[in-house]
């Protein structure tokens, strides 16, 4: 795989501001106990609120998770459900179980080949193992649910709204990090309840917030994009450049 920085791309001139900040965020895993000033946080959740969506419909509703109580208690039951899924899921700690969970897990892994594929799967493990957490410990987090009437993609609304508070925290000096694995919380039913996730609400994302407790080591190196530019005529050929390198 051929990767590259944005630093290499032959740029004519300066970044502008706003291409800085989405070059240089980076995702935080490490971040100070003491959370961000409400007014940043309401400048950041109005930052999503002014996301573009398809028909203008907005689909998503916001928390705020700030309670050093509540924080934990995520945190200890996203681990537990983490715990009880590579329980069922490991089948390499032992002959038995390889034998008898492998055609489980392998089902599982079918099913949900996006949440179990290998990179999500690593993670987990090591949460399962307690030697990551999920949440960073960051001192809050923002849910995002998702009202599913929306038209189009919500999911991809939702994505654009999350990024828009992720670049404008950036661009205050604060940091984040996408948790897609809070999706943990919602194979338990207590979860659901306590932040009223039921139709048309789906939560399958959240953005840990903070202030960084160590400065970024620089940017994470990105695949070279082959992009196929059609300038000719339609029985041209595109010409293909390599974007990054
Ligand atoms: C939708 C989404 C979900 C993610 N979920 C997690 C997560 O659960 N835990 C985590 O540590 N990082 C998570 N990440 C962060 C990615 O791992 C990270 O963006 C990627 O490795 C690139 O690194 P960078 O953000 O520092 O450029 C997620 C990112 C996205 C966009």
């Amino acid at each position: 795989m051929t990767t590259s920085t944005a630093k290499k791309i032959d740029c004519i001139g300066e970044w502008t501001p706003v291409e800085e900040v989405i070059l240089s965020r980076r995702s935080t895993r490490a971040f100070k106990k003491e959370p961000l000033p409400d007014f940043m946080i309401r400048r950041i959740l109005e930052a999503g609120r002014f996301a573009p969506s398809a028909g203008n419909m907005q689909p998503w509703k916001f928390a705020v998770i700030k309670s050093p109580e509540i924080l934990e208690a995520m945190e200890s039951d996203a681990a537990k459900i983490a715990r009880r899924m590579m329980f069922v899921l490991d089948y390499t700690r032992s002959r038995f179980r390889s034998v008898f969970l492998k055609p489980v897990s392998k089902f599982f892994i079918r099913l949900l080949h996006n949440e179990l594929h290998p990179v999500p799967f690593g993670l987990l493990n090591e949460i399962a193992a307690g030697r990551a957490p999920v949440f960073h410990h960051a001192p809050a987090i923002i849910l995002i649910l998702e009202d599913q009437r929306g038209v189009s993609s919500p999911p991809m609304d939702i994505g654009i709204c999350g990024q828009n508070m992720v670049l404008a925290a950036h661009s205050m000096g604060a940091a984040t990090c996408w948790i897609g694995l809070i999706k943990l919380l919602m194979y338990d039913p207590k979860w659901k309840k306590f932040f009223g996730v039921k139709y048309p609400y789906k939560l399958n994302v959240c953005i840990a917030l903070g202030w960084p407790k160590v400065a970024s080591d620089g940017q994470v190196p990105r695949e070279v994009q082959l992009v196929e530019w059609y300038e000719g005529g339609m029985g041209e050929a595109p010409r293909i450049e390599k974007q990054g390198e």
